[in-house]
């Protein structure tokens, strides 16, 4: 998995920077390139003479060579690398890296970095409990980094808790499982619908929901991530797609998203359906403002297609389809009902019951119920996190 890739190892001030040397090994034995970028304080604990001697590169620690002037781009280096991992990192270069304190060549690097990045911590242990790393950490996370929780132990101050960096070969094997993951659905077509649907009463108004798009919007953004070909069949919400596997179909009404959907199917090999549908519409379309006159206003609703049971009708068993249900009240029957009668693959359940879960939050409670009788409960995880569960269980089948 690591064969060919392009890595920039990143080594801090810490005294398991000595363990950068039998990373570099590890990750050279694989069939890795390794470019070192050393901080100013990793030189005191580890030469750049071993490193360099490991990478059979120079290690690039300066912005300038001392004696003749040349620049190291860090930018360059940015666009280089398939992955950063920085191991050591110390929490003065996990605080910088937080708040973009670009006063090293290492943190430059880091800010211009395209690929993914991976930090494994190493600090003593009340440095790594201190809230300030923790929020750091948070924040780095946030901004989509990786981090490589370090491990229980004896520490270099003799004390003992949580702050030894993970050991390289644990290192080596998250890098693996990580471009292991970018491949599993290579070659594979995926649907996916997101956010609300909008049923036009009149010029000024229409029927809709409060779905945001995240929950789909993260589920097209792991498919891709995963190496699928993503069909973003997306009701009108305020996200942006960036992910160049991502293509974006923007729809406003049920009725446009069936068509769309509908064409789009036959041709892959999954579908999630995550798009919270307007069940109903209005009867018909004023091509005038309705104006308030003051008396009851009943509005006729009809109902709309239902994407999920006609997709569910055209499935081959080839195909795998997944959609969701949005409850309030019997989640797991309505839930059921709804995956036999859509004739879905899997269905997510998700309750307006549990705080943090369903419309607009960052966050969501599931559970997975398959057709084969299974049911799985996860607790509540960012939507990222979310729809890393359900892909995972999209592969199971
Ligand atoms: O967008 P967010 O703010 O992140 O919120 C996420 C979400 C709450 C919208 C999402 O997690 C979710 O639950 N989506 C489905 C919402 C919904 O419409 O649920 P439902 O139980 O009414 O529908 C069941 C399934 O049938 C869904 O897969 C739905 O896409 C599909 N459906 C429903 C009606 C219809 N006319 N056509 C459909 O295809």
């Amino acid at each position: 998995m690591l064969n060919g890739k392009k890595i920039v190892l990143g080594v801090t001030g810490s005294i398991a920077a000595y363990k950068a040397a039998f990373l570099c090994r590890a990750l050279i034995k694989r069939g890795a390139e390794v470019q070192i970028v050393i901080t100013p304080a990793g030189k005191e604990f580890i030469t750049p003479a071993t490193l360099s001697a490991l990478t059979q590169k120079p290690v690039v620690s300066e912005f300038f060579t001392a004696n003749d002037g040349t620049w190291h781009s860090h930018v360059d280096l940015g666009l280089w690398a398939d992955l950063m991992l920085i191991a050591p990192a110390t929490a003065s270069t996990i605080g910088k890296m937080a708040n973009g304190i670009a006063d090293n060549m290492l943190i430059t690097t880091y800010l211009s970095m395209k690929a993914p990045v991976f930090i494994a911590p190493a600090m003593d242990l009340d440095m790594y409990a201190h809230p300030s790393t923790q929020s750091n950490l948070e924040k780095l996370k946030s901004y989509g980094n990786y981090i490589i929780e370090p491990t229980t132990g004896f520490l270099a101050s003799s004390l003992e808790g949580k702050g030894r960096m993970e050991e390289p070969d644990a290192i080596v094997a998250v890098l693996e499982a990580y471009f292991e993951k970018k491949t599993q659905l290579s070659k594979k077509k995926i649907l996916i619908t997101a956010g609300p649907t909008y049923e036009k009463l009149d010029p000024v108004r229409y029927i809709s929901n409060y779905s945001s798009g995240k929950m789909g919007f993260a589920l097209a953004e792991v498919c891709a991530e995963r190496g699928a070909e993503v069909f973003l069949v997306s009701g009108p919400v305020q996200l942006t797609t960036n992910h160049p596997a991502i293509k974006r179909i923007d729809v406003e009404s049920a009725e446009e998203m069936r068509q769309a959907a509908t064409e789009l199917f036959p041709n892959m090999d999954a579908g999630i359906l995550c798009a919270a549908v307007a069940d109903y519409k209005p009867a018909g379309f004023s091509e005038k403002k309705i104006k308030r006159n003051g008396e009851i206003l009943n509005l006729e609703l009809v109902p709309n297609p239902d994407i999920a049971a006609g997709l569910g009708k055209m499935k081959r068993c080839d195909q795998v389809l997944a959609g969701f249900a949005l409850e309030t009240d019997n989640a797991v029957e309505n839930a059921l009902q709804k995956l036999q009668k859509k004739n879905l693959d899997f269905i997510v359940l998700n309750s307006l019951q549990d705080e943090g879960a369903g419309f607009q939050v960052d966050t969501n409670k599931i559970s997975i119920l398959t057709a084969k009788g299974e049911k799985t409960d996860f607790p509540l995880k960012q939507k990222k996190a979310v729809a890393e569960d359900i892909v995972d269980v999209l592969l199971s089948l």
